[in-house]
């Protein structure tokens, strides 16, 4: 299973799972997730009049969770979660009102080697799934660089244009601040996808040195990327390296991931503590796989008379020890029932009658070819197993 898989390279990298409520008050989440996703909310009032919101994200609940329980913790903190969020949008294909997100949050490391560890988890996460995608890599300071003299309003609407590749918004924009000039150069940073070409167009940028570094340390991870200077990000609360993931075979929802570094942990009375993470959309990888071709489980029917029935039981836990899906009838029925049965719903039947109890063996009919064999239970497993490997 896809979150099986994501959770085992989770914890290969040291993250641990942790679980924050559904809902929380609505403030934690208007304090910096932008105005996108407060729109986005759905928002009640419990019976002692709070104002209390379903989480659209759970960035910030973990963050919280980290001031209440974990402040005094060694640093850094890595942590992972896998959970729902709610977000009232039109719903569409790959657009949801609930759907699944699984992230990671590195709490407390403010350094090159911290960005480039979470974008590259963020790979080996969406290689663990198989889909097929482009991972895009930017950094929040030379649009901020390059827009530093407007107010932040006009900043953030610009940064909207920006990434939505808007640009009649973006000239209409700078027309109405008197900024007019710094059009080419905002274009010519989104087209980019070269370092030292991003820093001439930007100017001086006080992170430069970091950046660099981050980026040579992806390079000796292997990881496969391309640099976009034109990533804005939706959510408030980014300060830094930003980077998002598209999967190659969906249509206009395509985005499966996103994140970047931030600072969050300061809003709910902790200390300024830097963190970076991401979240992938669960539903999303789904989709796209659901394209592709998966690979199916091999299915074992264990199909019994009565007196084969506790020699069953027993052969049917040494099969699911061994890894295989093993499925028990359960309807008291015959044996020519049973095997009609698993013939539609499973790719091998193991039959257990009283000559099988009695020798401790079984006879295990190949459900395609119709082809049997009495087997003890070790040839039995191996021979299933090959066939699931196949
Ligand atoms: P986000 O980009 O808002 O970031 O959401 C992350 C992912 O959730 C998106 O890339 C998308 O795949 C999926 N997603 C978002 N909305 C929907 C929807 N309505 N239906 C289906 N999938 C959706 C965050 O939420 C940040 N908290 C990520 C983060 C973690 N940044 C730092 N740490």
């Amino acid at each position: 299973m896809i979150e099986c898989r994501m959770r085992e390279v989770a914890r290969r990298w040291g993250y641990r799972e942790v679980c924050t409520p559904e809902f929380e008050d609505l403030e934690l989440f208007t304090m910096r997730s932008g105005e996108g996703i407060v729109e986005e909310m759905y928002v009640f009032e419990d019976k002692g009049g709070r104002r209390l919101a379903l989480r659209p994200e759970i960035t910030a609940a973990v963050i919280r969770m980290y001031i209440n329980e974990a402040k005094v913790a060694p640093k850094p903190l890595r942590w992972s979660y896998f959970a729902d969020c709610f977000r009232y949008e039109r719903p569409q294909k790959g657009r949801y009102r609930q759907f699944w997100q699984f992230g990671v949050e590195l709490i407390g490391a403010d350094t090159a080697q911290a960005d480039a560890e979470v974008i590259s988890l963020a790979a080996d996460l969406l290689n663990a799934t198989g889909v097929t995608y482009d991972l895009k890599v930017g950094h929040l300071s030379f649009m901020r660089n390059l827009l530093r003299d407007l107010e932040y309003p006009a900043q953030r609407r610009i940064m909207a244009f920006l990434d939505k590749k808007d640009f009649d918004g973006l000239k209409s924009t700078l027309e109405s601040v008197n900024n007019p000039d710094l059009g080419s150069s905002l274009i010519s940073l989104v087209a980019c996808r070269d370092l030292a070409e991003a820093f001439e167009i930007a100017g001086t940028i006080l992170e430069k040195e970091r950046i660099k570094r981050t980026i040579e340390s992806l390079d000796a991870a292997d990881v496969t990327y391309s640099l976009n200077f034109g990533i804005a990000r939706g959510l408030d609360y980014y300060t830094g390296m930003v980077f998002e993931g598209f999967a190659q075979n969906l249509g206009a929802e395509n985005q499966i991931l996103g994140g970047g570094a931030y600072r969050l942990a300061h809003l709910f009375g902790g200390d300024d503590v830097a963190s970076c993470g991401f979240a992938i959309g669960f539903d999303r990888v789904m989709v796209s796989l659901g394209e592709l071709q998966q690979k199916k489980d091999t299915i074992v029917a264990i199909v019994c008379t009565d007196e084969g029935r506790s020699h069953a039981q027993k052969v049917a836990g040494i099969f699911r020890a061994g890894g295989i899906r093993t499925e028990m009838d359960l309807m008291e029925r015959g044996l020519g029932a049973q095997l009609a049965h698993a013939s539609r719903s499973a790719d091998f039947a193991v039959v257990i009658g009283g000559r099988e109890a009695e020798s401790g063996t079984v006879t295990l009919r190949n459900l395609q070819s119709g082809k049997q064999k009495t087997l003890d239970l070790r040839s039995a497993i191996a021979e299933v197993s090959l066939y699931g490997a196949r």
